[in-house]
């Protein structure tokens, strides 16, 4: 078990014991701890310059602490090599990237792109506007009854026009952890790329990209106890040095003349204008707070958290829990009989409770529950089980006021 206590104390935000404050959005964004916070302090405040360019030493430094970062990602996703580790906005832009990048140039008429009932808004959209732009036809891998992927249709939607299948590797509603390194290896055998949304999985998993071997893998910084505004996407070199760069400007190119550009070297290609650097600074200061604690420690953290939280809102004749997927992360959806989502996350926080509810920018698994929004708690390092049991108090309170 984690020392929540401990863990708690290196986040400010949980500093005031004089209100209460329960965490449980962490699926939403998570909270910082101060390491994170000084390290971007500590750039602005003592040598905030430019990257790649600058010729005095606090430009060095900060183009070295950056370029540090694109390492310490590379150890913690045991990535193969670093060129391959691009710095983006998040995974919104990460799977934007790949699908204008990629996309536009490799999609024709007769091609599909799948997809999943299960994917956040960021996997839906930009494969809608890519594939109407190439008129290429998107797909969908459905949903079964306990929140996970139903395997046999999918199976069956793996065809010879597929050309790209992307997919989240945790969902952020229902938690599932699907099972990507079956579908990266079946996509494989069939020449079929695979682009894994990894926002939910990397702060809560070892994730071994070595092993897993899929063509892109994107994640977001702010998910996992880093700052936003930066994000990840690793991709395979060969495909990366194929593509069209994403945005123009500077640091992208190699030679500009007044007619046409040859482009910069892979990762920079995909990083035009000054870069986030503070955010990718400060990314590395939460890579290296999550290595130091371990993720297979967080992992087994939030599956006791994740446990007992079932088996105490089980218990609760009034709640409707949805979907019951054999492996999970830390994240629970349900309803109230007879009091909308709103309403709870509302009263809950008049206790310092913080949950979401919503649709989760997951409008298709909204349609398939046949529900307009659920709540959804998601937990972290800082949450312990008396978090859940404050929470359940909350549940059984608003359920007495507004019954
Ligand atoms: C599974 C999943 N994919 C993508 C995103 C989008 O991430 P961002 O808003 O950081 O770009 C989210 C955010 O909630 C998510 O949960």
């Amino acid at each position: 078990m984690l020392d929540v206590e401990k863990i708690r104390n290196d986040f400010p935000i949980f500093n005031d014991l004089n209100k209460p404050f329960i965490y449980l959005d962490s699926a939403s964004t998570s909270q910082k701890p101060l390491e994170v916070i000084d390290t971007i302090s500590s750039y602005y405040n003592s040598y905030a310059a430019n990257v790649h360019r600058a010729l005095y030493s606090i430009g060095e430094k900060a183009t070295d602490e950056y370029e540090n970062v694109r390492l310490l990602v590379k150890k913690m996703l045991n990535v193969p090599d670093s060129h391959s580790v691009i710095f983006t906005s998040g995974t919104t832009e990460s799977i934007n990237l790949i699908a204008y990048s990629w996309g536009l140039k490799n999609l024709k008429k007769a091609d599909n792109v799948l997809i999943t009932e299960m994917e956040h808004h960021s996997n839906i959209i930009p494969w809608q506007l890519i594939t109407k732009k190439t008129n290429s036809s998107l797909n969908y891998i459905p949903l079964s009854n306990n929140g996970t992927l139903n395997t046999e249709s999918m199976n069956e939607q793996l065809l010879s026009s597929t050309k790209i299948i992307s997919i989240s590797h945790q969902s952020n509603v229902f938690g599932t952890i699907n099972p990507i390194k079956n579908i990266i290896d079946k996509a494989k055998s069939m020449d079929i790329l695979t682009l894994i949304d990894g926002a939910q999985a990397v702060p809560h998993l070892k994730v071994n990209l070595a092993e897993l071997d899929s063509d892109f893998y994107v994640f977001s910084g702010h998910k996992m106890l880093g700052p936003t505004g930066v994000g990840v996407l690793i991709g395979r070199n060969e495909l990366l040095e194929e593509m069209e760069p994403f945005l123009g400007g500077g640091e992208m190119i190699n030679k500009v003349n007044m007619h046409e550009s040859t482009w910069n070297e892979i990762p920079w290609k995909f990083e035009a204008g000054t870069p986030k650097v503070a955010q990718v600074i400060g990314l590395g200061a939460a890579i290296k707070y999550l290595m130091n604690i371990g993720l297979e420690n967080i992992h087994n953290h939030e599956q006791g958290l994740l446990q007992y939280a079932l088996d105490i809102l089980e218990q609760n004749e009034n709640i409707i829990l949805y979907g019951n997927p054999p492996e999970r992360g830390a994240v629970i959806p349900f309803n109230l009989k007879n009091i909308h989502a709103h309403d709870l996350a509302k009263f809950l926080d008049l206790d310092g409770i913080c949950i979401r509810a919503g649709h989760h920018c997951a409008q298709p698994i909204m349609d398939y529950l046949n529900v307009s929004s659920t709540a959804r708690i998601s937990m972290n390092i800082y949450n312990d089980e008396n978090d859940i049991d404050i929470l359940a108090a909350g549940i059984k309170k608003t359920i007495s006021t507004l019954n």
